[in-house]
């Protein structure tokens, strides 16, 4: 079929050109090769001003690296785990599964903007971002608990129809911990070891689970380092992982009380979030004075970032809220 329209399209084409004078006859073939490169599902045109679904050759990973190395304080070990999880599952031509990671940790310690900084590095522009990019709030989307059973079946059809439309699909998961009992359950098949199912391949998909259970095992893991004199860099990714995934499992409120998903081992990554310590908020502080268009100003980091920092309540060392509230207090000190 392809062969025989090329063969009208060489046929027809001299035979026209021959009634038009040169310039119509440039303006013509230009216009030909945009809407034959606009027309063609992948080519470099399309996906440069609409970005394509298929997106395997466009995440950079030394950007993304970059990124989250410049912009996200404190958190040495989820970038270094990110990292190397989306490196095998971006650069692998057919993923056995779905990529799942579940990030765990104190509010503020920067989750959310971990997983925004991965959308941003998927999809460059705003439009594609939008359609391939899901996030399902729990307080938002989810509320009610008795619910349950109209919700696992929106979800479900959510994401087979989202991925079919578009394998490399993210899905983002926030505030997992109030999530109704038994709900995300109802998307285990899709993180399994399965070619297809029902004709569509999920192993291109990203799915982040952001959750604040398992925060106060990694502090207390963090603080008993500190109290021996450890280094931050020194705190063993082992030990946390799986202490993470114990805890999440037989915690009532995680999402994930006895989940099936924890159980058939169908989560990737645990990634822990470090609570920030005193110089990881001033870092922020630094940041949003920057963004607010404001010059440095050492002592209201300073000021700040004491303000902040007011756990365990003898040593203040880490700060509760992360760098949550960093933004206003800026905005009100300015
Ligand atoms: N580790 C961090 N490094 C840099 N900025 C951070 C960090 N953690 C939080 N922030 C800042 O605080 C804001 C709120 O953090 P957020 O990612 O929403 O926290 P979480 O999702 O863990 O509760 C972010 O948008 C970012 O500006
Ligand atoms: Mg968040």
């Amino acid at each position: 079929m392809k062969l025989l329209n090329a063969a009208g399209f060489l046929i027809l084409v001299p035979t026209f050109m021959l009634a038009l004078d040169p310039l119509s006859t440039s303006i013509f073939m230009g216009g030909a090769a945009v809407a034959w490169q606009l027309l063609s599902p992948h080519s470099w045109l399309k996906c440069s001003l609409l970005e394509c679904c298929n997106m395997k050759d466009t995440l950079n990973l030394s950007v993304l690296k970059m990124d989250l190395e410049q912009k996200v304080f404190g958190q040495h070990l989820a970038v270094q785990i990110v990292l190397r999880a989306l490196r095998a599952n971006v650069y692998s031509k057919w993923p056995k599964k779905p990529l799942v990671m579940s990030f765990h940790g104190w509010t503020g310690t920067g989750k959310s903007f971990v997983s925004s900084i991965i959308a941003e590095n998927l999809y460059q522009l705003n439009i594609p971002r939008r359609r391939f990019v899901h996030h399902f709030s729990t307080v938002l989307h989810f509320p009610h608990a008795s619910h349950v059973h109209l919700y696992k079946e929106q979800l479900q059809n959510w994401i087979q129809g989202n991925v079919s439309a578009c394998p490399r699909s993210l899905f983002i998961f926030s505030e997992m911990d109030q999530m109704p009992h038994g709900l995300i359950d109802s998307i285990m098949p899709f993180l399994g070891y399965r070619e297809e199912i029902d004709g569509v391949y999920y192993g291109k998909a990203i799915f982040l689970f952001l959750n604040n259970a398992g925060g106060d095992k990694i502090t207390e893991i963090a603080l008993d380092h500190w109290r021996r004199q450890k280094r931050r860099e020194e705190i063993p990714l082992k030990e946390l992982q799986s202490l993470m995934s114990e805890e999440i499992f037989s915690n009532v409120n995680s999402g994930f009380f006895h989940s099936q998903l924890i159980q058939k081992n169908l989560i990737d990554y645990f990634i822990p979030f470090l609570p920030l310590e005193y110089k990881h908020v001033r870092e922020c502080v630094r940041e949003e004075l920057r963004l607010q268009g404001h010059l440095e100003d050492e002592d209201l980091m300073t000021e700040i970032a004491l303000a902040m920092t007011d756990y365990p309540s003898k040593e203040r060392l880490y700060s509760s809220k992360g760098c949550k509230s960093v933004a206003p207090r800026v905005t009100l000190s300015i």
